[in-house]
């Protein structure tokens, strides 16, 4: 795809839509600014080739008409601002009046933020006119919101169908979380073995799927595993599980055979807090008044080896409650393997990338998401239509 790169942006306004969606404590204070930060170097590239950028975003889910104050993108235009050291503008609103003189109002180098564009209810839409009115402010448009590209909302596909015949890039950070996975998934030096987590195997079936045809080893934790415990008839307890999955889970299992890999032990709690009575049991024999919190040890240890053997690790989703000691022990673990080991690691977005930042292990690994949703949709084998219609170099 062409690239921010290519194109002669000096004196030209830009309009990039970036994935500023960013967690905020209850004072409106970012917790992490990941996002913000990978988006820098498409940023520093317009500005410091005297474009005129205009950057577009969501943050959360806001209700359109309710009060969404707290959505607000101002304090990541803020952030912006600092990172950069320099002054960063922030419109009111997305398309109204302020946005139009903020944009009108731009000189070379110069940066304005919009408000958040979920404020109005033709972005979730895809609404034409909606992206028109964006279109209309901008010669050129780029594309670096790599934790959006799995969404067909107007700002990724509406409005760069809107820009006609203008150039419709892609910026670096879309660029090289493509490149990464898909260079894992497409080419992977083997043996490649995936690790999935998380609470739910109705998010993950279509990855499973896509992986046990391209992987060496699928390796299942979290509690999606309990739903397969299930299914191969042994005991849950209080776990959580998704009995209208059980059928489709015995299915997985079929198909997957020897390389799909779940939990030989379960480590679990009488109650969802760090301080409550604990056993450490076999997979399928987890005691009634308990539910299962985290992979066991012995779990930990398999799981650990064959990363260890890996030369490709795709990981995406915790192994247990990582936030919650001790049930971060199988996490860390695995984890731990992943950043001692030499092979290529991919960490999905989403948990397991927080899980790697909470263990200081970001930066012993190859290469950290910033999508959640994105990165599965990746794995899943889907093509994303937001990147498809830009143009080609
Ligand atoms: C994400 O956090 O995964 C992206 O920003 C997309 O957000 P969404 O799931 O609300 O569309």
């Amino acid at each position: 795809k062409l690239s921010i790169a290519d194109v002669d942006v000096s004196g030209k306004k830009v309009l990039m839509r970036v994935d500023f969606n960013v967690p905020l404590d209850d004072n409106g204070k970012i917790t992490d600014d990941r996002r913000i930060e990978m988006a820098i170097p498409s940023i520093k590239s317009v500005v410091d080739r005297g474009g005129q950028l205009i950057l577009m975003s969501h943050l959360g889910r806001p209700e359109p008409g309710a009060d969404n104050s707290k959505y607000s993108l101002a304090p990541a235009a803020k952030r912006l601002g600092e990172i950069l050291s320099k002054e960063v503008a922030f419109a009111s609103d997305t398309v109204g009046d302020d946005a139009a003189a903020k944009v009108a109002a731009l000189s070379d180098g110069g940066v304005v933020v919009l408000e958040n564009l979920r404020f109005e209810k033709g972005e979730k839409k895809g609404d034409a006119e909606f992206a028109g009115k964006l279109a209309a402010f901008a010669d050129i448009y780029c594309n670096d919101a790599f934790g959006t590209c799995h969404r067909t909302d107007a700002s990724m596909v509406a409005v760069p169908e809107a820009m006609g015949d203008k150039p419709k890039v892609v910026g670096f950070l879309v660029e090289k979380e493509i490149t990464y996975l898909s260079d894992a998934i497409g080419n992977p030096k083997r043996p490649f073995v995936a690790i999935l987590g998380g609470a739910k195997v109705s998010d993950k079936i279509m990855v499973i799927k896509n992986l046990l045809g391209i992987c060496d080893k699928v390796l299942i934790g979290g509690a999606m595993a309990y739903t397969f415990s299930l299914a191969q008839g042994g005991k849950v307890g209080k776990s959580l599980v998704e009995k209208d999955k059980v059928e489709l889970a015995k299915e997985l299992i079929e198909a997957g055979g020897d390389k799909l890999v779940l939990p030989v032990d379960t480590h679990c709690g009488d109650d969802f807090s760090g301080d409550c009575n604990k056993v450490t049991v076999k997979s399928g024999e987890i005691p009634d008044e308990y539910e299962g919190l985290d992979i066991g040890p012995e779990t930990a240890k398999l799981y650990a080896q064959l990363v260890t053997d890996a030369k490709t690790v795709v990981w995406n989703g915790p192994m247990g409650v990582f936030e919650m000691p001790p049930f971060d022990a199988g996490t860390r673990a695995v984890a731990d393997a992943i950043a001692a080991s030499d092979a290529i690691s991919i960490i999905g977005g989403g948990d397991s990338a927080a899980a790697i930042g909470q263990f200081g292990l970001a930066d012993k690994v190859t290469h950290v998401s910033t999508g959640g949703g994105a990165s599965l949709s990746m794995l899943e084998g889907q093509a994303f239509k937001a990147v498809d219609i830009l143009d080609d170099k």
